[in-house]
């Protein structure tokens, strides 16, 4: 049995939060794929690298780390029961067997020591009550010369167009899901310098990535999308009915505007930072 230091998050990522990522993977990956070609120019990978996915979900970017390090292994870690169950079925049905997925809170779990080439998070390092312990026990996972790198989200600009398309929802969020807690944790690139350096990387970069954030096929199919998240629901549940569509048919027709024959897309935007383990 694996320790579990981040409780509170075991408990929202097994919990309904979890549980929506997990039935709804091609969703989750569209939303967030637009960062992929970034992520993975990046971390270089070898054809014979053993790539370690931090916070893996269910486990795309540990599928694409697989297909890199072909003649090598790419393991995906994550907290969550439900999404590495489906990663693991995702990996079969696409017939990947050097992609494999553990249960465990990387933070504190026992990684061989020095064994991984690269390791790599797209959105699944945010989360760690101490980031320090956390990147340290993932450096000491890396070989001498090992690369880190992954995407983080920027905090929400005000001047972007989401802003003002989810603004109904928005001004009715009143805190954070439990699972949501940490999203912002490291959206200051200063901070994720200084986390990284702590824990004993060099050659810190971070550097501001766009890329096209893809809400579903129509603006219909993207608000019930949006509406389902879990920060979502849970800021709206208790409010009042009336409220909730009035707010669902404005973001609705803002989403509008958006739809082209390849989906509602907007524009967004993450940091990608990446380290070396000396
Ligand atoms: C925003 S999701 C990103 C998932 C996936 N990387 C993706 O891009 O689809 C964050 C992921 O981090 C996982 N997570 C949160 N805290 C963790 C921890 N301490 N150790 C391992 N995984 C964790 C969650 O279960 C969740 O799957």
């Amino acid at each position: 049995m694996q320790p579990i230091a981040n409780t509170q998050q075991a408990d929202a990522w097994n919990g309904h939060e979890g549980a929506h990522w997990a039935n709804n993977p091609d969703r989750y990956d569209s939303l967030n794929g637009g960062f992929n070609d970034a992520l993975f120019e990046a971390a270089a990978i070898g054809e014979r690298d053993r790539v370690l996915d931090i916070g893996c979900g269910t486990g795309q970017t540990t599928r694409l780390a697989a297909r890199r390090a072909a003649l090598g292994q790419a393991v995906g870690i994550d907290i969550s029961v439900p999404m590495v169950e489906r990663a693991r079925a995702i990996a079969a049905e696409e017939g990947i067997a050097n992609a494999v997925f553990e249960q465990g809170d990387a933070q504190v779990h026992s990684f061989p020591s020095g064994h991984y080439h690269a390791a790599v998070s797209r959105g699944g390092v945010m989360f760690f009550a101490d980031h320090i312990a956390a990147f340290t026990n993932i450096g000491g996972a890396l070989r001498p010369g090992g690369r880190l790198t992954f995407i983080c989200p920027q905090l929400p600009s005000p001047e972007a167009d989401s802003a003002r398309i989810f603004a109904p929802v928005n001004a009715l969020i009143r805190q954070p899901s439990p699972a949501q807690r940490g999203m912002v944790s490291l959206s200051d690139p200063a901070r994720i310098h200084e986390v990284l350096t702590t824990a004993g990387f060099t050659e810190v970069t971070v550097t501001s990535v766009e890329g096209s954030v893809d809400w579903g096929r129509t603006a219909d199919e993207a608000v019930d999308f949006y509406f389902a998240m879990g920060p979502v629901r849970f800021n709206l549940d208790g409010v009042h009915e009336e409220v909730v569509g009035d707010a669902r048919e404005r973001v609705r027709e803002a989403l509008r505007p958006y739809e082209t024959p390849d989906g509602v897309r907007l524009r967004g935007a993450v940091w990608l930072a990446t380290a070396t383990r000396p």
